[in-house]
């Protein structure tokens, strides 16, 4: 067991390295928000890794107002994961601070944050995501709706505009905050390039300078190397990592994929596969940890076959015996004591 594995414990250091509002944040890296990666099992980890704060997984409030039932893994947190916030997608000023409203008292969040990135088809033609950048003006009403419901700090996540004709990453960072926005997030491609083609540094940098308030770089940070560029490059206050925490979420501790052994890749393989099966509906937890066991088993360069066979398993059991054994093939000793199961860790 190695003792370093985990990031130091948050309270040894005294002095946040900056606020949203009157929150304090430790750390300067953050888990970007992912549908369908960042559950409450995988944000857990990467907090015990270090990553500085937790948000969940968008949260369609049109959705929850008739179906919250269906939303309930999404709207789960621990105690501990907290500073702690409902990411809200929608562009319904009335609908989204109702429901914030409702989840304020529900569920007790630190902050909300509003998602001005998603660039899917169905949600930029609904006018939500990335969609709200098209209107700099609703945008100011969300904000201005939103934070007038809650007690609580709103944030909100951007790119640089719809396309390379109406980067209005500026304007609408400045009425996000003048409508109550405590941190922006920016992804710094247009909804066009969805997530391919460069990330500007650049317009990161000009909201560093803009706004009053923290503003977090995020988009193709792959190693601890480009992620501490970007900080020192831009001077933002953080950085968020999203597809990359996938293959290596020992980012958060400042590690890069290369420098994690099969071992320690296997104790949090193994936790986090436990943490879903105890907390996802029956048998839906192999197949939500597929995408993550391809990701941690890539670079061992197991074969088709092997990876076929694991990938078909459906029964607990048989995929446990199975990914076992392909850890046990690298030499790993996988009955030696997981610290992940440590709760004290
Ligand atoms: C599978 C997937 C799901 C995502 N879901 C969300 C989401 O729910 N909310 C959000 O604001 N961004 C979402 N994003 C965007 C990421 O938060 C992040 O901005 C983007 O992936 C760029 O960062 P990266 O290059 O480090 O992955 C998602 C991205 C991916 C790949």
């Amino acid at each position: 067991m190695s003792p370093d594995q985990f990031s130091e414990p948050k309270q040894i250091q005294m002095q946040p390295d900056f606020y949203i509002a009157n929150i304090p944040i430790f750390g300067r890296l953050i888990l970007a928000p992912m549908d369908g990666l960042s559950d409450p099992s995988f944000r857990w980890i990467t907090r015990k890794l270090g990553s500085a704060y937790s948000i969940s997984e968008f949260i369609n409030t049109l959705d929850y107002t008739v179906q919250r039932h269906y939303q309930g893994n999404r709207l789960r947190f621990r105690q501990a994961e907290r500073p702690f916030g409902f990411q809200l997608l929608d562009n319904d000023p009335a609908r989204m601070a109702a429901v914030a409203a409702s989840m304020e008292a529900d569920f007790h969040p630190d902050f909300f944050d509003i998602n001005m990135g998603c660039s899917t088809h169905r949600v930029l033609t609904r006018g939500a995501g990335a969609g709200l950048m098209r209107s700099p003006e609703l945008v100011g009403k969300c904000f201005r709706a939103v934070k007038a419901a809650v007690s609580v700090p709103v944030t909100g996540k951007m790119r640089l505009g719809i396309d390379e004709n109406s980067l209005n990453y500026r304007e609408v960072a400045e009425i996000a905050v003048e409508n109550g926005c405590a941190a922006m997030a920016l992804h710094s491609r247009t909804a066009k390039m969805s997530y391919s083609g460069e990330v500007r540094w650049e317009p990161i940098a000009e909201l560093k300078r803009l706004l009053p308030i923290p503003v977090i770089g995020n988009g193709d940070l792959v190693t601890t190397e480009k992620a501490r560029a970007m900080l020192d490059q831009t001077s933002c206050d953080a950085v968020m990592i999203g597809r990359v925490s996938k293959i290596n979420p020992w980012i958060f501790s400042w590690r890069n994929r290369e420098d994690v052994s099969p071992a320690e890749v296997w104790q949090l393989a193994s936790y986090q596969l436990t943490e879903m099966i105890r907390t996802y509906p029956e048998g839906a937890a192999i197949f939500a940890f597929r995408k993550f066991f391809k990701a941690y088993l890539g670079p061992y360069g197991i074969g088709g076959q092997a990876m076929r066979q694991l990938l078909t398993i459906r029964e607990e059991t048989d995929f446990w015996t199975a990914f076992e054994a392909l850890f046990q093939g690298l030499s790993v000793d996988t009955k030696a004591p997981n610290p992940w199961f440590d709760e004290s860790a």
